[in-house]
């Protein structure tokens, strides 16, 4: 199997590919979609058939829950048996958009789905493309990250069909992630609620609508068991991943002579003090600004991995609210 990548880049390119992608999914096939956090590999949530395909496309663990994507409220209140105060205000103030909210599931939800859980993550994305979809299937989707488990998430067409090609039929091409890192993930399912995963709508932002959010611990190993997006080994490139902070080449170089790959095999993605040497195995200049980081940071990963490095070098990240997300992917994939 060799999947038919579909453009989306016009009115009638864009109808097409939501009319295929739809008679795909209501076949009870898996199709690649675009999504504003990352790309999704998409399956009608309904259909525990369908979303057990997912799990062996991707080499799941049975007991990583996933996700299902939504196009109203109304949709997102199918899924689940209760909705509280506080997922009305964060749906009002955060959906369509990267902010996924965890609630009790309902018994239309296939316990495939939830991991066996008690509980489904609900999401109402933005991206045109994917919204279109599932208003055109009538149905919600379950959809993980469309990546092999434990790699990188894709932010473009081309990273899915580099690692997933020859198992899909269907890779839709929605131009590239604007948000490029994964949902927000909050559980709304304990008292006070809290931060399961943090993304690029941030604790403040979420604290501002709901007063008592609990910040996520990312450091901690509890939340593992109630997130298993959450182990610590995630998100992770092919090359050994390192965090550092430099102020000029000299002393970049000082800091890698103990590292075990030369500066030949080292691939460095800046976004302040950017290397002025030839000799790096490759470097990448993202700008010193969260949004377009997040953006850009995958697609850099990927490059790095492309390119054979053996490390990647990331200069540290602001301590900043808006960098926390970015920084929790960088810890992750370090560790
Ligand atoms: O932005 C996103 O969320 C992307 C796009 C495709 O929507 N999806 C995504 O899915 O990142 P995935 O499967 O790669 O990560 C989902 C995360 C995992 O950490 C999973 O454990 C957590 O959400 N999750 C899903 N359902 C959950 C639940 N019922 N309770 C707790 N955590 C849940
Ligand atoms: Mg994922």
């Amino acid at each position: 199997m060799i999947a038919e990548i579909l453009p989306t880049h016009t009115a009638q390119l864009f109808n097409a590919a939501v009319t295929r992608a739809a008679e795909s999914l209501r076949a009870g096939e898996v199709v690649a979609l675009p999504t504003e956090t990352v790309y999704g590999l998409a399956a009608n949530a309904w259909d525990a058939k369908a979303v057990a395909k997912i799990f062996a496309i991707k080499g799941r663990p049975a007991h990583n829950p996933i996700i299902v994507h939504v196009a109203s409220v109304a949709m997102a209140r199918h899924c689940v048996t209760d909705w509280p105060a506080p997922a009305e205000q964060l749906a009002k103030s955060f959906w369509p958009g990267p902010l996924t909210l965890v609630l009790p599931k309902s018994s239309a939800i296939p316990d495939l789905v939830t991991a066996g859980g008690a509980t489904v993550g609900v999401r109402w994305p933005s991206h045109p493309f994917i919204q279109a979809v599932i208003r055109k299937c009538g149905f919600p989707l379950a959809a993980p990250s469309a990546n092999l488990s434990n790699q990188i998430s894709p932010t473009n067409a081309e990273h899915v069909r580099k690692q997933l090609s020859d198992q899909l039929n269907l890779i839709i091409d929605g131009g590239q992630s604007q948000v490029g890192i994964e949902s927000t993930v909050v559980d709304l399912t304990v008292s006070p609620p809290r931060v399961l995963r943090p993304g690029m709508i941030h604790e403040e932002s979420l604290v501002a609508v709901v007063a008592n959010i609990q910040h996520s611990t990312s450091n901690s190993q509890h939340p593992t068991l109630r997130s298993p997006g959450l182990l610590k080994k995630h998100y992770a490139p092919k090359a050994k991943l390192m965090i550092l902070h430099w102020t000029h080449d000299a002393d970049l170089r000082r800091q890698l002579e103990n590292s075990e790959s030369q500066i030949a095999c080292s691939h460095i993605i800046a976004h302040t003090h950017i290397p002025t040497g030839t000799d790096w195995g490759g470097v990448s200049v993202i700008p010193h600004d969260a949004e377009a980081f997040a953006r850009a940071l995958y697609g850099e990963l990927h490059r790095g991995d492309e390119a054979g490095a053996e490390l990647i070098v990331v200069e540290a990240p602001p301590e900043t609210i808006e960098w926390h997300a970015i920084a929790d992917r960088l810890n992750r994939a370090a560790s």
